[in-house]
């Protein structure tokens, strides 16, 4: 298969960053069972990085592997196009491992490390254990990346690629992600059960979380909107579906076979890892249909849903309606908050891991 990338129409914002967010091109980039080596694909959306606004990120940059390792971004696009097309869950589990890392000591690998007699990581946290996916994945591209330049590329920086690039190959849209994090020598199981967000807390628990991480509101409903791909077990979501889903929801046709179809695959007690989709309605796709289902109230988790029926939640419940009208602005809203998010950095500083699940000896 050839295809040919730059007949393309690929529709650009008003900042001039990509906007790829067309169903067509997702169902584009995931319809292939075999992974081709895309060259033409690289060439037109690995070098568009000179064009958008360079904030200073200060220990961060856009050019850090310019030098370094010309061929950096390259690889990981690569490696991500083959994995999504392989399957496209394995977007979720990239952007997912990003979130999870720079939320515990910042973004820098931290997720990544294995348990050793000297080290508990963070594997067994409350939110990752039996949850977080993708770390062969994570493997596999650190590979290619030590292959071409040992030493040179951190895990963390591969994961903010990584993620980056989950998004676009998912129909979302494409930033330019700041480089040169360092991977940590420490990781802290307990950092990892208190800081990261759980599924049954208030918004204003959320909202205090976030706010703490530096991330503003506006922020936190944006990268909600990452719920629009991925899986759930049962196990997170039914307080939700045996709770106030059908208060929640408008209680019709649609929604009342929905919340039979969660219930029947998640009974009141039980089957706690059977999965469903966290957006039902195009669960492949980065797109704003979450914000749709939410405005529905047909959200899955109690707190996607809390983002609009809170009591308290004027500024998330029309954050939400904006994002649902507009897509556009999600995505520009989006693009800002993942990397602030991945600005969140280790003060701690550190080394560039040679393999991701183990410290440099
Ligand atoms: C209020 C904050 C958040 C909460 C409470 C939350 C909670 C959850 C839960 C419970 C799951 C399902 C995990 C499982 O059942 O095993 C999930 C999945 C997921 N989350 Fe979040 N999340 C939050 C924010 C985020 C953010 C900020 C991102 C990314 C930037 C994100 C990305 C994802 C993705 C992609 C999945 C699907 C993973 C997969 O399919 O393997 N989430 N989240
Ligand atoms: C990133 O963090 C630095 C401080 O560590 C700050 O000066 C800068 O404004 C931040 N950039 C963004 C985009 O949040």
């Amino acid at each position: 298969m050839y295809i040919k990338l730059d007949k393309l129409n690929i529709p650009r914002s008003k900042t001039g960053k990509e906007l790829i967010g067309t169903r067509e091109m997702a169902a584009f980039f995931t319809s292939s069972r075999s992974c081709v080596y895309l060259g033409m694909l690289i060439c037109v959306l690995g070098y568009q990085a000179a064009s958008s606004s360079a904030q200073d990120v200060s220990s961060l940059s856009l050019s850090y592997y310019d030098k370094r390792c010309p061929t950096a971004q390259q690889i990981v696009r690569k490696e991500m196009d083959c994995a999504v097309r392989n399957n496209p869950r394995n977007a979720a589990a990239m952007l997912r491992l990003h979130f999870h890392d720079c939320f515990v000591q910042g973004c820098d690998g931290s997720v990544l490390l294995d348990d050793t007699v000297t080290q508990v990581g963070e594997k067994t946290a409350y939110q990752n254990l039996n949850s977080l996916i993708g770390f062969d994945l994570v493997d596999r591209i650190k590979n290619q990346l030590e292959g071409e330049c040992p030493g040179v590329v951190s895990c963390a920086d591969l994961l903010a690629i990584g993620a980056r690039d989950a998004v676009l190959l998912v129909g979302g849209p494409y930033w330019d992600v700041p480089v040169g994090r360092k991977d940590s020598k420490t990781v802290s199981l307990d950092l990892a059960n208190t800081d990261l967000p759980a599924p049954n807390q208030n918004l204003v628990t959320l909202v205090s979380n976030f706010l703490g991480k530096g991330l503003s509101v506006q922020d936190m409903v944006a990268l909600l909107g990452s719920h629009t791909i991925g899986l759930a077990r049962c196990v997170n979501f039914r307080d939700r579906i045996y709770g106030d889903f059908e208060i929640t929801s408008h209680n019709d046709l649609t929604s009342q076979a929905y919340l039979s179809k969660l219930q029947s695959s998640c009974p009141e007690s039980s089957h706690d890892n059977n999965l469903s989709p966290l957006d039902y309605v195009s669960p492949n796709v980065f797109d704003n249909v979450f914000y749709e289902s939410v405005l529905k109230g047909q959200g899955l988790l109690n707190s996607d849903q809390e983002l609009y029926s809170s009591l308290v939640g004027f500024e998330t419940s029309d954050l939400v309606k904006t994002y649902a009208a507009d897509p556009l602005i999600f995505f520009q809203h989006f693009s800002d908050a993942m990397v602030k998010m991945g600005n969140i950095t280790n003060p701690e500083g550190g080394e560039v891991r040679k393999n991701c699940r183990f410290i440099n000896s």
